[in-house]
């Protein structure tokens, strides 16, 4: 039996990567992407089923309750309950605290930490009364040691470190495992939209001497979405090319 897994912002840098490597091992995989992001969306699903990926993309907002609630019912008639979800969907609105409006904050909020309330909230009932979940949140470097210039983005990163081990302490009786990554620097858009000199400085302060890999953010997320992984919980795995280390 093949399970069933859902990347939210599945069409984004990471994401792609993400939904491959669900694919590769085998999960059918759904992915939502935002209006404004459909074009590049539906350009990615049609160049993968060429390469033989066929993923179910669904449009919706998951800064949105509601929209988030019909996502996951379009992703669930399509494909079976949603034994695997990856709350992957982020957004950047850099900018100094002095300077910041409470549109870049409430932006980066509303999709990144509310984002995965809004969606999380839709599967949980179903895996609980199925006894089996997997949820991989993404969160990053920078909502553990902070960032010149991301209050916003960090604020909302380290949000989803405590919401993964508070879930994780309530589901963890019932089969369903509650983790996040936090990748560091990976060669996104979003990162090269850093400008290149402040980019340059970032990559010197990274004691493995380059960015990371889309892919190798995907590998970690198989192995949290696999049935193997099911003696970590509330867990975060850090993968950052020791730019930041902690005990
Ligand atoms: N620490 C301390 N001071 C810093 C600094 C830093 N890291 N960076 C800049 N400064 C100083 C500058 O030297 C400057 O000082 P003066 O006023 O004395 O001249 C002052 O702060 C203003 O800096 P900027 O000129 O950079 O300000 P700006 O408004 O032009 O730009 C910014 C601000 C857009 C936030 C820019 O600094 C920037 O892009 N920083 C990088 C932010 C970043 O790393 N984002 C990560 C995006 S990728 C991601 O988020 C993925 C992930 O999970 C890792």
């Amino acid at each position: 039996m093949t399970r069933v897994a859902f990347v939210t912002g599945g069409a984004g840098g990471i994401g792609q990567a993400i939904c491959k490597r669900l694919a590769d091992a085998n999960f059918r995989v759904a992915s939502s992407y935002i209006a404004a992001e459909r074009e590049t969306a539906l350009k990615w699903q049609e160049a993968s089923k060429g390469a033989g990926y066929d993923y179910v993309l669904v449009e919706g907002d998951v800064s949105n309750f509601e929209s988030s609630a019909a996502i996951v019912r379009e992703v669930e008639q399509q494909l079976g309950p949603i034994e695997v979800l990856v709350n992957c969907a982020g957004i950047t609105r850099d900018g100094t605290f002095r300077k910041m409006t409470e549109d870049q904050w409430k932006a980066v909020i509303g999709v990144n930490l509310n984002g995965v309330f809004n969606v999380t909230r839709q599967v949980i009932n179903g895996m609980i009364d199925r006894g089996y979940g997997r949820i991989v949140n993404i969160s990053s470097m920078n909502g553990q040691k902070g960032q010149f210039g991301q209050s916003n983005y960090s604020a909302s990163k380290a949000g989803i470190h405590g919401f993964t081990m508070s879930l994780a302490q309530e589901v963890a009786s019932k089969g369903i495992t509650v983790n996040s990554v936090s990748p560091g620097y990976i060669g996104t858009s979003m990162v090269m939209a850093i400008a290149e000199e402040i980019r340059n400085k970032i990559v010197a302060q990274i004691p493995v001497g380059r960015m990371g890999t889309p892919e190798e953010v995907g590998a970690v997320v198989v192995f949290l979405a696999g049935e193997d992984a099911g003696y970590i919980t509330g867990a975060n795995i850090t993968m950052n090319g020791g730019q930041h280390m902690q005990f």
